[in-house]
């Protein structure tokens, strides 16, 4: 048993899609969020700047004494998850990526034409692709990358036309020309548009990281005795910047649910 709370990070809001499904499974964990808001998107930048901001929120968190390390961010985890396991030996930490390939290896045959979108850097690391055909090598994968839509999302530009209207622009060839049948949203920013997706191609099967992740949180909770054991209504969400958005967003995550949440601004830079 540990009381301590579990440490989640992805570069913005993004990986707020991975509370409510957590929330939901392990409803005595308690969490502190980083979200990088103040240096979001990761997912265009260089491989060397986005390990140095991950190191930088992985030294943060373990500070804040978490007993489990959740990247709640696809661009970080096909990136710099060996890093992490290096530096940080001593600690369970998830990727996002391995257990979604599990997934998906384990739930579609030949017949499917999986699509798996995500930003350039994740997109360009291929790590769905190892993963997936490491489980299946007959697998038929498309893969291609949307980078406007983080920024989108991050200024809330959801239910709106221009949204729609990227979603168009990156997916109508893709997913007609491929045939796709079954779509991974390979960021975690992309569950805050899956209704403008299901809306534009209805009868798409999507697979969800921010959901898949979970049962590996709790195998490894499991595995090292690290369950909570009794609830803790405090919950902790750090960003670089404070955005509006970020904060409408955890509120009404946790609205009505009992749990107490508190917001903090942190520099990172100042973090050394
Ligand atoms: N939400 C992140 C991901 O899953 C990062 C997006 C970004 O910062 O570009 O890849």
């Amino acid at each position: 048993m540990d009381n301590r709370p579990i440490g989640f990070f992805d570069s913005g809001l993004g990986g707020l899609t991975c509370i409510p499904h957590l929330m939901q499974a392990l409803p005595n964990e308690r969490i502190i969020y980083f979200g990088d808001t103040a240096r979001t998107p990761y997912g265009s930048k260089g491989i060397s700047t986005i390990r140095h901001f991950s190191m930088q929120i992985a030294d943060f968190l373990i500070n804040e004494n978490v007993k489990m390390i959740v990247i709640a961010c696809n661009t970080v985890s096909s990136t710099c998850l060996d890093e992490l396991h290096q530096r940080y030996p001593q600690i369970p930490i998830v990727g996002i990526i391995e257990p979604t390939a599990e997934i998906t290896a384990k739930t579609c045959n030949e017949l499917d034409h999986i699509g798996i979108i995500g930003t350039k850097v994740t997109i360009k690391s291929k790590a769905y692709e190892k993963l997936i055909y490491n489980k299946n090598p007959k697998l038929k994968i498309y893969t291609t990358p949307c980078p406007v839509l983080v920024p989108l999302i991050e200024e809330g530009i959801i239910q709106n036309e221009i949204m729609d209207l990227s979603i168009k622009y990156y997916l109508d060839h893709f997913i007609s020309y491929n045939n796709i049948n079954t779509l991974i949203l390979g960021c975690t920013h992309y569950p805050l548009i899956r209704k403008n997706i299901e809306k534009i191609y209805p009868g798409l099967r999507i697979i969800n990281p921010s959901e898949e992740i979970i049962e590996s949180i709790i195998a490894k909770l499991a595995a090292k005795d690290l369950f909570s054991e009794k609830p803790v209504f405090d919950n902790t969400f750090y960003a670089s910047d404070l955005s509006e958005n970020f904060v409408n967003m955890i509120n009404k995550i946790f609205e009505n649910s009992g749990f107490k949440v508190a917001f903090k601004s942190f520099d990172l830079e100042t973090y050394k």
